[in-house]
């Protein structure tokens, strides 16, 4: 199969692309390198190039002629959203329509999209469910529930299926330490701890000690980036063999605390690095759960590394490295 990835050189998509090209799909990589690597491409051609850039998007979509797309790129960081709403807005949501009516009017009729937990904002329930009410608190969320609601609808009009994966935390490395993260700034806390164990810094904080959780930090799901990819090529399976469209939750069905991450950092880098308790971060829900039945039952997803200390290990071996 010819498989395009926009943002194809980012953390998820690096990780994507050298699973299609394990797999033996030929891959192209669409990517304007503003958050993504060259170095990060492990298998497949690069075009770099901005999805805002329409000439050259479709000019390369006429060319490649691929049978699906992977559509990962976008702009991610939460807090920069509710400061720079219409950035958001801009490179999320027009961006992803310029795609769309490419790919609508080449007749590329299968898509696989990059959505978030972002869309549930603070969950009434401790495991999330995708009938859970949609109701974004910031506009990264809001950006993704829009172009969730644009795919279903280009679907029943235009015959182009897909299916939105709501990422809950991607968190992990390449088991081989070839890719992994690499966010400029960094916001996540599992990079964070591992770069405050390193001694890149010289402490971390716990953003909130008093919410309603066991130990008062917040929850969540760390889903280990190569499941992740995994979800990606049963998503697509499941298109090629005529599913509808959908969307599924991506997320392994428990969550951690942020300490017991800070906990694990320490563990597995052997560094008891310096760690403050500090107030809430703006925009913070308490815990962010999946219930990922949905995802297991319809799509067949199988996670190998549902373990954090896993995770961790992978994430330690490729910061050693950086
Ligand atoms: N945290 C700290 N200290 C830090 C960094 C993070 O305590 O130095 C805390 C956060 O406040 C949060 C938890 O660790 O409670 C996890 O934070 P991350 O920044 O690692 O991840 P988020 O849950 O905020 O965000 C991730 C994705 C978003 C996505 C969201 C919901 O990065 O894109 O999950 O799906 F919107």
């Amino acid at each position: 199969m010819k498989i395009l990835v926009t943002g194809g050189v980012g953390y998820i998509g690096s990780h994507m692309s050298a699973l299609l090209g394990e797999l033996g799909h030929e891959v192209l990589v669409y990517d304007n390198l503003s958050a993504g690597h060259r170095d990060a491409l492990l298998s497949g051609r690069l075009v770099v190039g901005d999805l805002a850039d329409r000439r050259l998007l479709e000019a390369t979509v006429r060319e490649f002629a691929p049978q699906a797309v992977i559509h990962f790129a976008s702009s991610i960081q939460v807090a920069e959203s509710v400061s720079d709403p219409l950035k958001y807005y801009d490179n999320n949501v027009v961006n992803s329509i310029g795609l769309l009516q490419i790919l609508v009017k080449l007749g590329v009729n299968h898509v696989v999209f990059s959505s978030s937990a972002a869309v549930y904002g603070q969950p009434e329930q401790a495991l999330i469910s995708e009938d859970s009410t949609i109701r974004p608190i910031n506009p990264y969320g809001s950006s993704k529930a829009c172009i969730e609601q644009v795919l279903q609808d280009v679907s029943r009009s235009h015959g182009v299926r897909s299916v939105s994966l709501r990422y809950f935390n991607a968190a992990g490395a390449d088991p081989l330490a070839r890719i992994g993260e690499r966010h400029d700034p960094e916001t996540h806390l599992i990079p964070l701890a591992l770069m405050t164990a390193r001694g890149k810094r010289k402490a971390m904080a716990i953003n909130g000690t008093d919410y309603a959780t066991p130990d008062g930090t917040c929850l969540r799901d760390y889903v280990h980036v190569v499941d992740l990819a995994e979800a990606h090529r049963v998503a697509l399976q499941y298109l090629f063999d005529g599913g509808a469209s959908d969307v599924f939750n991506c997320g392994y069905g428990h969550g951690y605390s942020v300490r017991e991450v800070v906990d694990a950092a320490k563990k597995i880098s052997g560094k008891d690095f310096q760690v403050h308790e500090s107030g809430r971060r703006e925009g913070d829900p308490a815990s962010l759960v999946a219930d990922s039945g949905k995802i297991n039952r319809i799509l067949g997803w199988k996670p190998k590394y549902d373990d954090l200390e896993y995770i961790i290990k992978t994430a330690w071996e490729w910061e050693k490295k950086q």
